[in-house]
């Protein structure tokens, strides 16, 4: 039998690669997306890209920000596909600007999605993969939450809580057979940092000693080498695939 994942935030971008990636390595894939308009249009065409790789895979609606909303895809997705191998916490948003600045707003809406959304998946989530009693997590973390990064405070202390959230569950879930792992990439071409102005782009390539972004594809390898049975002895560790910025 196939195995599944769960892939959040998967209509573009890392998310999308990791869909493709996982469904190329023989996973039916649940691909989350935000809202239904993103679910018939970026999502349908993943999905389709998926499947054109022998893959069972469907676009499910839902905001990983709402608690019960999780618990009824987590549940939806049980009922469709079986069993759930393999979660990968993938969706972020980021609202930058420099603390003396910041909004309460922008420090809780990007908490609300890229901290309480990955508690909010593992929590219902675990349940099923220690009934099953295995499982991988995958979290997408961020070199800003390792280090920090000027006008992130709000992102890089979400993207810090994952750490120490995936720890604790490798530590709480390993005895029943599932291993926790986050990826911290550092400067990955996407959307997301298509709408950095470009002198900010040449200066942060600057300190890349590979001198140039990575492509989504290139996350991807990893979470697949995460998911799979050579990373079964890898458990509570932060990855760092960022083209050596942070030596
Ligand atoms: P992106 O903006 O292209 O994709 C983010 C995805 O998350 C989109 O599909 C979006 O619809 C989805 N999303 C946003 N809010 C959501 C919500 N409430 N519920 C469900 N889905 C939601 O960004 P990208 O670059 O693909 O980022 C993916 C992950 O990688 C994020 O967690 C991001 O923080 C992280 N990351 C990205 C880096 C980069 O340089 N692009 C660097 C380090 C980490």
């Amino acid at each position: 039998m196939n195995k599944t994942a769960i892939v959040t935030g998967a209509s573009r971008g890392i998310g999308a690669a990791i869909a493709r990636r996982l469904a190329k390595e023989g996973y039916h894939v649940a691909i989350n997306c935000v809202s239904r308009e993103l679910a018939d249009t970026e999502g349908a065409e993943v999905a389709a890209q998926c499947r054109a790789l022998g893959a069972d895979a469907r676009c499910y609606v839902w905001n990983v920000a709402d608690f019960e909303a999780c618990g009824e895809a987590v549940k939806q997705i049980k009922a469709d596909l079986g069993s759930i191998d393999v979660l990968v916490n993938n969706a972020g948003i980021t609202r930058d600007g420099l603390l003396a600045r910041m909004g309460e707003e922008a420090f809780d809406a990007v908490i609300a999605v890229n901290l309480k959304g990955v508690f909010n998946m593992c929590r219902h989530v675990s349940g099923v993969m220690m009934r099953q009693r295995s499982g991988r997590v995958i979290n997408i973390s961020s070199v800003s939450g390792l280090y920090g990064n000027p006008g992130q405070a709000n992102y890089a202390a979400a993207k810090a809580g994952i750490v120490g959230l995936t720890l604790t569950m490798a530590k709480e879930l390993g005895p029943r057979g599932i291993t926790a792992n986050a990826i911290a990439p550092g400067f990955v071409n996407t959307a997301m940092t298509e709408v950095l102005p470009e002198n900010v782009k040449e200066e942060m390539l600057k300190a890349v000693p590979l001198g140039r972004m990575a492509q989504p594809e290139e996350i991807a390898g990893v979470a697949a080498f995460l998911a799979s049975e050579d990373a079964a002895y890898v458990n509570g560790q932060v990855i760092a695939v960022d083209g050596g910025m942070m030596i």
